[in-house]
């Protein structure tokens, strides 16, 4: 019987609850189906870690996850530390250097959740945003100097390499192939930025003829907004940049109920490196530790976990508990309109399973 290790850094705020809740249904879904056994190890790394320690997680820190077989993640922030040190202290030190490029978001109207577009039902919306996660607006290069002087300068430089660009491409058309309508959108802003997206869009078209049978077209991102609200059915996979991806995928969180539903998972698709797999809100600041956040999002990121190592019948099994919970309003936490607490949710996602 195959036995998983897994990571587990639940981070800060809400990252805690959730990611408790989310092994406890990994572990129901674990005993029911029997061919695979999980083993969890806990990592306290995150904020309260920094305050002891001056650093997000210790020097030794990738080496110690290197050896796992995936990652379970919270999310990281506090009020009282700069959000930049928390997240490259913890998040992107793990994204980057394990090469976690495919930064894969499903967003879809789950079962007896409303979207706050009028009239938009489950066959109205149903997509997967395929981020690029290792480049790009959020590459790390760029510095300040002059600092506290009235010359002060700052920079980010984007950065955007054909290798890089290429296997975003590559990964996003194949999954589009996977997926019944075999549909890409690719999301640009080369009228703006007219070196490196005009790079994007050239590659783009090359990887594109590799796939006659994926149908794609290109939008900017300012009209990606208004097409994802006004037309949501027009879009099924959709591929963007690290930034680009990264707003877009709130929205598509927001617009498929709540941004407590959206799961992420950061791969790295050659399997060099163990995946990271989280939801994609942070640590909210303003619900911590109330007991109410929502934990579909984590649960919805275990089974993409799941489906990673394998276990496509766990993976499915958990996806199905996830959607009979959602399906009832009396189970849904305050940010989809309901009382339900986190508990709640978790108990009844382990019945359903
Ligand atoms: P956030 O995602 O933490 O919260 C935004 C809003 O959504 C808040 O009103 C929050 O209550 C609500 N919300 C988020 N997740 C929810 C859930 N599961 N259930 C119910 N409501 C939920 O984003 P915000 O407020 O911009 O950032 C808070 C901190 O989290 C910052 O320090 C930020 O840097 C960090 N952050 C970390 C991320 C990560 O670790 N991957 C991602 C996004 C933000
Ligand atoms: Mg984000």
């Amino acid at each position: 019987m195959p036995s998983y290790r897994i990571a587990a850094i639940p981070g800060d705020g809400i990252g805690c609850e959730v990611v408790s809740a989310g092994i406890e249904v990994l572990e129901a879904c674990a005993r029911l189906e029997k061919g695979y056994d999980l083993q969890f190890e806990h990592f306290d790394w995150g904020s309260d870690y920094y305050k002891r320690h001056g650093v997000m997680m210790p020097a030794d820190g990738l080496a110690t996850l290197r050896g796992f077989d995936a990652i379970y993640f919270g999310a990281v922030g506090a009020p009282d530390i700069p959000d930049h040190i928390t997240l490259w202290g913890l998040r992107l030190a793990i994204c980057q250097p394990f090469d976690q490029y495919a930064n894969v978001r499903p967003a879809r109207l789950l079962p007896g959740i409303q979207s706050p577009l009028a009239g938009v039902g489950p066959e109205d919306l149903d997509w997967v945003i395929v981020r690029e996660n290792s480049e790009g607006e959020y590459a790390g290069h760029g510095g300040r100097s002059h600092r506290g002087l009235p010359e002060e300068v700052a920079t980010d430089v984007a950065i955007y390499t054909r290798a890089g660009i290429a296997r975003i491409m590559r990964f996003a058309f194949e999954l589009a192939r996977s997926r019944p309508r075999h549909q890409l959108t690719v999301v640009t802003k080369s009228n703006a930025q007219r070196h490196g997206l005009v790079l994007w869009d050239e590659i783009a078209a090359e990887v594109a003829a590799g796939y006659p049978d994926v149908q794609w077209d290109k939008t900017l991102v300012d009209a990606m907004t208004a097409r994802m609200t006004l037309k949501p059915r027009t879009l099924d996979t959709i591929v963007s940049t690290n930034l680009h991806g990264d707003i877009l995928s709130d929205l598509a969180a927001a617009l498929a109920g709540s941004l407590g539903i959206g799961p992420t998972a950061n791969l790295n698709p050659e399997r060099r490196f163990p995946s990271m797999f989280e939801p994609i809100h942070g640590s909210a600041f303003d619900i911590a530790g109330k007991g109410i956040a929502n934990p579909i999002g984590t649960f919805w990121c275990g089974s993409m976990m799941l489906e990673h190592l394998g276990e496509k019948a766990a993976a499915a099994r958990l996806m199905r508990a996830i959607e009979r919970v959602t399906a009832d309003s009396s189970l849904h936490t305050p940010d989809l309109g309901g009382t339900a607490t986190t508990k709640q949710v978790t108990a009844a996602v382990c019945a359903a399973l």
